[in-house]
C-alpha cells in the first residue's frame, strides 16, 4: 500500500527561535500521541537566526517538560513553504500580516492566527506573546502552547 501524504503544518513568529520552534514540537507530540501522519515544522518572517538553534530559554522550558527541540534550526518562510504547507499558524498579529503580504491568494487561505484558529483568542486575546526582549515569559508561552497545540490537533482530527 502506498504511503499517505502528511498533513504539513507550519508554525511561524519573527525569529523562529523561541515562540514557533515550541509550536513545532508541541504540535508534532500532540500529533504523534494520537497517531495522526503530520509533519510539523516551523519557519520565521525575520531572517536574523537561520540555522541557528531555538532559544536557549525555550530549549530549557522544553527540556523541563520533558520535549526536546535541540535538533531544530531556524529558516525563514519562503515562497515554497508557503506552497508546500496545508496549515501555516501565525504566532501573533503582526506575523499574520506578514507572512499574507508574502502569499498568494490562494497560499492566504491557508494562513491562520493560531489563537483565533484554536479559539484560545476568546480567552487569551490573539497573540502569543513574544518573550524574546523579557525571560520571565517563556513558562507562559509554553503552557499556552501546549493548550493550543491540543486544539490544533483536535481540529486536524476532526477533518
Ligand atoms: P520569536 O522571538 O519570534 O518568538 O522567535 C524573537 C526572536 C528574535 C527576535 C525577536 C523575536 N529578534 O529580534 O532577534
Amino acid at each position: 500500500m502506498a504511503p499517505t501524504t502528511p498533513y504539513k503544518v507550519l508554525a511561524v513568529c519573527l525569529g523562529n527561535i523561541c515562540r514557533s520552534p515550541l509550536a513545532e514540537g508541541l504540535i508534532q507530540r500532540k500529533a504523534d500521541e494520537a497517531g495522526l501522519n503530520w509533519q510539523v515544522a516551523s519557519a520565521g518572517t525575520g531572517n536574523w537566526h537561520v540555522g541557528n538553534p531555538p532559544d536557549p530559554r525555550s530549549r530549557a522550558v522544553a527540556k523541563e517538560n520533558g520535549l526536546d527541540i535541540s535538533h531544530q534550526r531556524a529558516q525563514t518562510v519562503t515562497s515554497t513553504l508557503l506552497e508546500e504547507y496545508d496549515l501555516i499558524l501565525a504566532m501573533d498579529r503582526q506575523n499574520l500580516t506578514d507572512l499574507k503580504s508574502r502569499a498568494t491568494e490562494q497560499q492566504a487561505r491557508k494562513i491562520k492566527l493560531l489563537l483565533d484558529y484554536t479559539e484560545l483568542s476568546k480567552t487569551h486575546g490573539p497573540d502569543v506573546f513574544d518573550p524574546y526582549w523579557d525571560d520571565s515569559g517563556f513558562e507562559g508561552v509554553y503552557r499556552l502552547l501546549e493548550e493550543a497545540a491540543v486544539k490544533v490537533v483536535e481540529i486536524g482530527n476532526k477533518k
